[in-house]
């Protein structure tokens, strides 16, 4: 049940993540000018004499009914979402914790509930700060974070035993080399990835998107007009809104040419985790490398189609699931570098019982608690 539960938490805040997304790009985050409620009412004022309270209550803000919309039904995913996370959390503490990956997972658990009230709190910030870009990115980054927690936790519930008796063969390989590179090719290209994100939650929460319309130049110069000191310099709060962005126009060019060079970064570190990792014995490879590198192209190519697009509304949309997707696609991998490893020698023949000489340039893994080889 704890996993069905954590499957549907998967399936909503990817939806909830679009919908963050959608909200943004409907210039609806201003939708509802409170929070929690929408000007003071559990749904957005809908009757004529409720809109006329609401208008009444926040005269500087005129109830447009989808934009209202639209901000409260992300608020009703998001709530579902906390209420869902709430609960596996709940089962995960009553369960009998039979293995110390059922403890790990519940540790998961409850720093996602934390993860989902801090998020709430963001949530309320973006409105009540006017959509002020650094709060507008943290918000992003606590709903990929979220996105990725949930991976990790569903990746842990689904056979506790695998990843319990890899950690055995985890401590006596732990010299390997070629392993300790394929971890640390992993890791940079999560945090690259990570990062870059980053970099794209900044272009949009300042409208930076549609700062250059041509590609790969800006404005058709390279980098003639970009700061990098005013791409990432904070813009102070003074209580005006941000909708639709404050910087000034140099500003904006320099924000979008550094999350377009943050790109060429991050195809150049990811593509040199996924060579490695195809020159690696692990019997997941072919897959993992297919699924990234297919995210990985598809991913720039809808960042410089909604670049000289302009902004079409299903791209933009694309372009951030995509990220999530990215993302999720390196956590997994990740977790299954950390968790399968090349046995030495000296142990296949005790692991496998098929004779040393058979085993050279075999990779173990355990699948419901069976060893089971692959050729490398
Ligand atoms: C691995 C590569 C990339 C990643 C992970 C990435 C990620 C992101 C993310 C997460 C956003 C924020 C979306 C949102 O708030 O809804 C974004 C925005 C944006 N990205 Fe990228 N991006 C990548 C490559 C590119 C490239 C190559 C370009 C263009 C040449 C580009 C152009 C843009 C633009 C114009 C926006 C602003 C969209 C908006 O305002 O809605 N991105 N990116």
């Amino acid at each position: 049940m704890t996993k069905q539960l954590t499957n549907l938490a998967l399936a909503l805040v990817f939806v909830v993540i679009g919908l963050g997304a959608l909200t943004r790009l409907l210039d609806a985050g201003l939708g509802c000018p409170d929070w929690p409620g929408c000007y003071g009412f559990l749904t957005p004022p809908n009757q004529p004499e409720h809109i006329e309270l609401a208008e009444e209550l926040y005269p500087n803000t005129p109830v447009v009914r989808h934009q209202a919309w639209m901000e409260m039904v992300h608020r009703y995913a998001a709530g579902t979402l906390g209420l869902l996370i709430f609960a596996i959390t709940l089962r995960l503490y009553r369960t009998n914790k039979k293995s110390s990956t059922l403890s790990q997972a519940t540790v998961i658990a409850t720093v996602l509930s934390m993860v989902v009230i801090v998020q709430a709190a963001f949530g309320m910030w973006t409105v009540t700060l006017k959509l002020w870009p650094p709060i507008v990115t943290l918000h992003l980054l606590g709903g990929l974070i979220t996105f990725g927690l949930l991976i990790v936790l569903r990746f842990l519930l689904q056979q506790p035993e695998i990843t319990d008796r890899n950690q055995i063969t985890k401590e006596r390989n732990h010299g390997s080399p070629s392993h300790q590179t394929l971890k640390r090719l992993a890791v940079s290209a999560l945090l690259v990835v990570f990062l870059q994100i980053t970099l794209g939650a900044w272009t949009s929460s300042n409208y930076a998107g549609l700062a250059c319309p041509d590609f790969p130049t800006c404005q058709n110069q390279w980098f003639e007009q970009v700061s990098i000191q005013k791409a990432l310099s904070i813009p102070s709060y003074d209580n005006l809104s941000f909708l639709h962005g404050r910087t000034d126009a140099q500003t904006r060019v320099s924000i979008q040419v550094l999350h377009r060079l943050g790109a060429v970064i991050t195809l150049i570190i990811v593509g040199v985790f996924l060579i490695q990792f195809l020159r690696s014995q692990h019997p997941y490879r072919k897959q993992i490398a297919l699924v990234t590198s297919t995210l990985l192209v598809l991913q720039i190519v809808l960042g410089i189609l909604t670049a000289v697009l302009l902004l079409p509304l299903t791209l933009a949309l694309l372009h951030n699931l995509v990220a999530a997707l990215l993302f999720g696609s390196l956590i997994t991998a990740n977790l299954l570098v950390a968790h399968s490893q090349t046995v030495p020698l000296v142990e296949r023949t005790e692991l496998t019982g098929i004779p040393e000489t058979h085993t050279v340039g075999m990779t173990k893994e355990i699948q419901d608690g069976n060893i089971i080889t692959h050729n490398s």
